[in-house]
């Protein structure tokens, strides 16, 4: 099967029950999409599949035939992605391990809610859970990367 991973098409020989999680770590060495449950509850599996946020443990290999796939290793350019830099800059991990999932969920919030209410970033991000920080911090890098991305597009 094929599908593009962070811009590149790839031609891919997976089994019928493999999940996207596997292609992603185990076939493509994309290992900054973490494993934290396998179970659809923790969400820092999270991926954008076709631009929308999707946890990769849930999603047979399959299925994303064809599909355009962005792991968190494809959203920096040059410099890092407003979200990235958000959360670095106001302290929104700890250990790191849902990060990457956070990252991917916020850029699909984002995307459908430029300047999210508190109420908004709450649900968006209803679906990633975090053993460290409390979640303020990362209710702040969500306001400060909406507001980055507002500055980038004036
Ligand atoms: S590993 Fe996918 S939701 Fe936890
Ligand atoms: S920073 Fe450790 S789980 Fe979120």
């Amino acid at each position: 099967m094929q599908m593009t991973i962070n811009g590149q098409l790839k031609d891919l020989t997976v089994k019928d029950n493999m999940l996207l999680i596997e292609v992603i770590r185990d076939q493509l060495q994309l290992t900054g999409t973490h494993n934290g449950c396998d179970t659809t509850q923790c969400g820092c599996c999270t991926v954008l599949m076709d631009q929308q946020a999707v946890k990769s443990c849930t999603i047979l290999a399959r299925q994303a035939e064809g599909a355009s796939i962005q792991t968190i290793e494809g959203l920096a350019g040059e410099h890092l992605h407003p979200v990235q830099e958000a959360f670095s800059q106001e302290h929104g991990l700890q250990c790191g391990y849902c990060t990457p999932g956070m990252i991917m969920s916020t850029v699909y919030l984002l995307q459908r809610f430029p300047q999210p209410t508190d109420e908004q970033i709450k649900e968006g991000l209803a679906g990633n859970i975090c053993r460290c920080t409390g979640y303020v911090n990362i209710i702040a890098a969500v306001k400060s990367a909406a507001k980055k991305i507002q500055e980038v597009r004036v």
